[in-house]
């Protein structure tokens, strides 16, 4: 039976191990990368059974919302398992997904009809050229990083100006009581999930620590407008336990409409 991330002492996690190891944006990067590596065969069913199959729902009002043109050039940031990607590839003539994960991608693989290219990478460090796409997805992406404004800053990066962010993910909710309902919430289903399907009640513990140190949809918000995106929306999904970003890259830099 393949590790899970609990089970390796350099990786650790018993819960308050895992605390502190998601605290380093080295801790993070290496124990997220574990974490879906050891998931991956088993990551749709999750996702599925986590959301009660609305999942796939979000996804479609995502792809509604980024109104893609068959001329658009896509880029699906932590792809996994290739959803949006292959969304996207079903409507436009180029459509990229990266993942730093590679059993991830590999699941994807077996998916791919469209032929979409698959690419091994880190979303804080692109392996694209400037202002290469029109649109860039992403699916559970941006809670993952352990870098968020270098994650923005890249994002912003490989957008053509006038370019499109949409990301979909968990929002950290503002109020306290629903906050600390939320979190105990999804620790109890995920321990039990973990402990059913890993041995490992913490595998799935993940979730509501990465949320606890998100800035939840109002901050992403706040952290894109100051990051080069402009016409930032929020759009609340499962009342507003998740949201969906919609940002556009502004077209001229703002020092360089000042001094215009
Ligand atoms: C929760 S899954 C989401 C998969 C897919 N987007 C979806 O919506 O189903 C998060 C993905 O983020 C990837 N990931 C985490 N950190 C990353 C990084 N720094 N760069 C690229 N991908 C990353 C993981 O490997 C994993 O596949």
């Amino acid at each position: 039976m393949p590790a899970s991330p609990s089970d390796d002492a350099g990786y650790y996690p018993r819960l308050l191990t895992l605390r502190s190891t998601l605290a380093s944006p080295d801790g993070k990067r290496r124990y997220v990368r574990r974490l879906f590596a050891t998931i991956a065969t088993r990551y749709d069913f999750i996702t599925g059974f986590l959301s009660y199959g609305q999942d796939r729902r979000w996804k479609a009002k995502l792809v509604g919302l980024a109104n893609l043109q068959p001329a658009d050039r896509v880029l699906d940031l932590a792809c996994g398992t290739g959803d949006l990607l292959f969304a996207a590839a079903a409507r436009v003539q180029t459509a990229v997904g990266l993942d730093i994960t590679y059993p991830m991608l590999q699941l994807a693989a077996t998916r791919n009809a469209s032929g979409a290219p698959l690419v091994t990478g880190d979303m804080l460090a692109l392996p694209f050229g400037d202002e290469r796409f029109d649109v860039v997805t992403t699916g559970y992406g941006l809670r993952n990083v352990p870098d968020l404004p270098q994650a923005v800053r890249e994002i912003a990066r490989v957008l053509a100006p006038g370019g499109r962010l949409l990301s979909l993910d968990f929002n950290r909710p503002e109020n306290p009581v629903v906050r600390t309902a939320y979190l105990a919430y999804l620790t109890g289903v995920g321990s039990a999930l973990g402990a059913l399907l890993h041995r490992d009640p913490n595998t799935y513990r993940y979730i509501p620590e990465s949320i606890r140190s998100y800035p939840g949809a109002l901050g992403v918000a706040r952290l894109l407008e100051t990051q080069g995106f402009e016409a930032v929306r929020v759009v609340p999904v499962l009342g507003g336990l998740m949201a969906i970003h919609v940002a556009t890259k502004v077209s001229i830099a703002p020092a360089t409409a000042r001094a215009r």
